[in-house]
């Protein structure tokens, strides 16, 4: 199991090749940037995965989302460490994720981290606590970075910029099934009703219900004033809505190739 400790102020490569991948929620940049950072022996970063884990410490210590000072402090001092371990899941992410020694994988990706992480994301402090961990993780050969401003902040001098949206329909849909998927591989509890304002526990219920969840996070994410989530300019648009994960991967190594990145 190869370990990552997350360090702040290392000294940073600057000789890596980064591709980015940026793009709302559930639009499939977890599975896309996990592949391809196994198909080109790189490492990788699921940037989401710090601030959900900024949400959870808040949530579960109490702290008001909105005091910046106090999740700023959060995010300094939280002891976060990330491992590879094989998935369990088809397309999941290899990566375990561990605060304070205790594997919270499954606590971070749980649907209620979800408003808190981007609710802390949208606190200034809390991206400047992160930013030069998430730099940290450049190394070589390469790495491949999921985010929302892993082009437009973090690293903007990616050499190749993805920035992958679907409809809310088809985003909405994929993360009901994922979190299907995961409930039924025990690693989850399915949301609450009152997580999910549910009350008739209907699947469609259910599935409204997630609908309107991605879509606050995609209204707070894109209109917040700092590290906004928008495409950089240098960025290819890739619309998943009607296309599988295989066409989706297809589509981007085949500008890898074109840009004469990876192996
Ligand atoms: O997997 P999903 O796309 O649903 O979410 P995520 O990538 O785990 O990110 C969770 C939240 O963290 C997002 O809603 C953003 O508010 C925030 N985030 C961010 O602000 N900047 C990033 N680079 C990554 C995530």
């Amino acid at each position: 199991m190869n370990e990552t400790r997350v360090s702040r102020g290392v000294a940073v490569s600057s000789l890596a090749d980064v591709i980015a991948i940026d793009g709302p929620g559930a639009s499939g940049k977890g599975t896309l940037a996990s592949r391809l950072a196994a198909a080109l022996g790189w490492h990788l970063l699921d940037s989401g995965a710090l601030y959900r884990v900024v949400g959870l410490i808040a949530q579960r210590r109490g702290i008001d989302f909105d005091d910046a000072e106090s999740v700023a402090e959060a995010a300094r001092n939280a002891d976060i460490a990330f491992k590879d371990s094989a998935g369990t899941l088809p397309d999941a992410s290899p990566i375990r994720v561990f605060v304070g020694g205790i594997d919270e994988t499954d606590a971070i990706r749980s649907a209620e981290v979800e408003q808190p992480a981007s609710r802390v994301a949208a606190v200034p402090a809390v991206r400047e606590a992160l930013f030069v961990t998430q730099q940290s993780f450049r190394r070589p050969p390469g790495l491949v970075a999921d985010g929302r401003d892993m082009g437009t902040v973090v690293f903007p001098d990616a050499r190749l910029k993805i920035f992958l949206t679907a409809s809310v329909e088809a985003r909405a849909q994929r993360r009901f099934e994922q979190l299907k998927d995961r409930e039924a591989s025990g690693s989850l509890r399915a949301p609450s009703d009152s997580e999910h304002e549910n009350p008739a526990g209907s699947l469609d219920a259910e599935l409204r219900a997630i609908r309107a969840s991605t879509e606050a996070r995609d209204e707070r994410d894109r209109t917040r004033p700092v590290s906004p989530l928008l495409p950089a300019p240098d960025a290819v648009t890739i619309d998943s809505t009607e296309m599988s994960i295989d066409d989706v991967m297809a589509a981007v190594m085949a500008l890898v190739q074109e840009r004469g990145l990876g192996r």
